[in-house]
C-alpha cells in the first residue's frame, strides 16, 4: 500500500510504499540530501524534522538516538531519513535549512563569495559557516584549526551494530 507524505517548506505531496524509508522519499524528490554515511543511520546529512505524523513512523533505534544525540541542531521531533519508514499517512516532513559540505575543499572552492546558505559538518550539523558571511583564507584557517573532517575515519571506527 502507498503512504501520503508532505514535505516541508517546499510544499509538495508525494508517496512511498508502506514501510519504505523517507531517504528514498527526498531522493525520489531530487532533494539535496548527501547521505554520506550510506544510509547507515551515522551521520547529519539526512536529517530532517518530523512537523506531524510522527506516531506514522517506525520508532527510532538506538543507534538513530545515538546519532541523533551528536547532532546540534536536534529537536525533539527530529528523524535520520535513512532510518525512519513510513507505516501510516499522516506524515509531514520538514528539511533543516542549510546545505551539507563532506569536506573542507568545498568550502574552499567558495572563497571570495558570501555563502547563500548556512553550510553545515556531515556528522554533526554544526553550522561551519553562516549564510551571507564572506568566505575568505581566514575563514578557511580557523575551519582547519578547530573542525574534524576525517568522516570515514570516523564511520569506520563506529560499530555497525
Ligand atoms: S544517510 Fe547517514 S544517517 Fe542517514
Amino acid at each position: 500500500m502507498v503512504k501520503l507524505i508532505k514535505l516541508e517548506p517546499i510544499g509538495q505531496e508525494t508517496s512511498v510504499e508502506t514501510n519504505g524509508n523517507l531517504l528514498s522519499v527526498l531522493l525520489n524528490k531530487e532533494l539535496d540530501v548527501l547521505k554520506e554515511c550510506g544510509g547507515r543511520g551515522m551521520c547529519a546529512t539526512c536529517h530532517i524534522y518530523v512537523k506531524d505524523g510522527m506516531g506514522a513512523l517506525s520508532p527510532i533505534s538506538r543507534r538513530e538516538q545515538r546519532t541523533l544525540g551528536v547532532i546540534t541542531s536536534c529537536k525533539p521531533n527530529s528523524r535520520l531519513a535513512c532510518q525512519a519508514r513510513v507505516l501510516d499517512n499522516g506524515v509531514t516532513v520538514e528539511l533543516p535549512p542549510g546545505m551539507y559540505v563532506n569536506s573542507l575543499q568545498d568550502i574552499e572552492a567558495l572563497i571570495g563569495r558570501r555563502a547563500d546558505q548556512d553550510m553545515l559538518h556531515p556528522i554533526t550539523g554544526e553550522v561551519l559557516v553562516e549564510a551571507g558571511k564572506l568566505i575568505t583564507r581566514s575563514t578557511m584557517k580557523q575551519l582547519e584549526t578547530t573542525t574534524s573532517f576525517k568522516v570515514g575515519e570516523y564511520l569506520t571506527q563506529t560499530k555497525d551494530a
